[in-house]
């Protein structure tokens, strides 16, 4: 007798074929649950709302001594966390810098979740390495870094900016004789450590893990802008000295001179990393390569798909023009691990880790390079058009919008203030507070692919309505 049913064509065990029916109704439910989330994700405040929170204690109990059904376990999720999230997706949450959820990539990390792939070692999964392995070589070509490059996929701008940071140290130290993972670091000559004082505190904290302390920081003043006055940058910089740049300052958008200061730093045997959480992205769009020329030059990137790539959380990645410098630092050996020395376990902290490449291969693959270029162009757009309507409705533009952020103060700094609580209460959209220069600023974020002009237009008109309150 032949079936349709595909279940019962590959279970000829009926107890098996109940338990696979039981795990493919489980699985669709998820799914359903998950695809009319998103589908009402827009009619809802883009902040929970209080009553919303405040249910969360649902979550606060002790674990049971009884299983609960998964089905059940679903449910109550669905019901508890779902009115709880912020809204991040939906083209009016401007907060930090958090990416929205690009449609292929989140569908990728729904499939790739049923995979459950180890990408740690080539042998334990095929098509997660194969996908990987592409999937580094597209980024780093959309990004325009070397070619010979190393890449590898992490879980965040943090953890590739300490990376990139731990390859540099290992690198300079082995340059000057000094072999750290043999000799360890204590004894060994101290490293000349030399960032913009607008640093971000991820590079920061990245540095004091890589057992760089605060006093060992020399620090660069930086222009209106936020990116490092390139004539105030040492020219005495030697084999010793790790200079860290930024392609993207986090308030305003805007990138160090990498050409006037990487070559001479480089020629001077020193090293250069440069933390491209966001910023990097803009070597992909045409009309914005020249805010980061000069990038390329550099000898290690740090940067996120979880960005402005709207790849589901978390997703980071670290580049090393020399590979060997990478995998100096972070190759782990053992007996049972035969890896290819270019496997992930090899080229980041994590030995085990998630397939992550998959959701932004399946990003890039759907995007392809002008969708990509569209993408970070169309945001950026965003950005300007936020900064047209504020500054016509009266508030004060803090600095040049650069890329998608904007920085902008409504009046004085207890308005601005006033304006942004006015604004997350409101539920319109959300944007976050910052201090600019020591001024109190709204600092505005357009990364979620999802936002659309109107969207705009009405968040700049909820902006300067909760202004108007505050001021009436
Ligand atoms: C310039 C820069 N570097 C690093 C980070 C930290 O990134 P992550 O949170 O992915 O570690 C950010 C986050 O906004 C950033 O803007």
């Amino acid at each position: 007798m032949t079936t349709t049913d595909p279940l019962m064509r590959v279970h000829t065990n009926p107890q098996s074929l109940g338990r696979s029916r039981e795990r493919m109704g489980l699985i669709t439910e998820a799914a359903r649950r998950a695809g009319s989330y998103v589908a009402g994700a827009s009619h809802r405040p883009v902040y929970p709302a209080t009553e919303a929170v405040a249910a969360l204690d649902a979550f606060r109990r002790p674990l049971q001594d009884e299983p609960i059904a998964a089905r059940e376990v679903l449910a109550e999720l669905d019901a508890f966390g779902s009115p709880a999230t912020v809204v991040s997706t939906h083209g009016r949450y401007f907060g930090f810098v958090n990416g929205g959820t690009d449609p292929a990539a989140h569908a990728a990390s729904i499939l790739a979740g049923a995979w459950d792939q180890n990408v740690g070692g080539t042998i334990m999964s095929p098509t997660a390495s194969v996908l990987d392995e592409v999937a580094r070589g597209w980024v780093i070509d959309a990004l325009g870094l070397p070619s010979t490059a190393a890449g590898a996929f992490n879980a965040g701008a943090t953890v590739a900016n300490l990376t990139g940071i731990i390859a540099a140290r290992d690198a300079l130290y082995a340059r000057q004789g000094w072999d750290v993972g043999a000799d360890g670091l204590a004894g060994a000559p101290a490293l000349r450590i030399v960032v913009g004082e607008e640093a971000h505190a991820s590079a920061l904290k990245a540095l004091r893990l890589a057992g760089i302390g605060e006093s060992q920081i020399e620090r660069v003043p930086t222009d209106g802008t936020g990116a490092i006055d390139a004539a105030a940058f040492p020219t005495d910089t030697d084999a010793h000295t790790l200079v860290l740049l930024q392609a993207g300052n986090v308030n305003t958008g805007a990138s160090d001179p990498f050409t006037q200061i990487i070559p001479g730093v480089r020629e001077r045997g020193g090293w250069v990393h440069v933390d491209g959480a966001f910023g990097l992205w803009a070597a992909a769009a045409p009309s914005l390569r020249a805010q980061v020329r000069g990038v390329e030059l550099a000898d290690s990137w740090a940067t996120d798909a979880h960005k402005w790539l709207n790849v589901p959380y978390d997703c980071g990645f670290v580049a090393v023009r020399d590979p060997r410098d990478l995998e100096r630092a972070m190759a782990g050996t053992g007996a049972y691990l035969s890896a290819a020395h270019d496997a992930p376990m090899h080229r980041g902290i994590q030995m085990s880790q998630r397939a992550r490449a998959v959701e932004t291969w399946a990003m890039l693959a759907s995007h392809g390079r002008t969708g990509l270029a569209e993408l970070i162009e169309r945001t950026c757009g965003h950005a300007r058009h936020f900064a047209e309507l504020l500054t016509s409705g009266g508030a004060e533009l803090l600095a040049p919008v650069a890329l998608n952020q904007v920085l902008v103060a409504f009046g004085d700094e207890a308005q601005t203030a006033a304006v942004i609580a006015a604004l997350q209460e409101d539920g319109t959209a959300w944007a976050g507070a910052t201090v600019w220069k020591g001024r109190a600023a709204m600092r505005i974020s357009v990364s979620d692919a999802a936002t659309t002009r109107d969207d705009v237009q009405a968040s700049a008109a909820a902006m300067l309505r909760c202004w108007q309150m505050v001021r009436g």
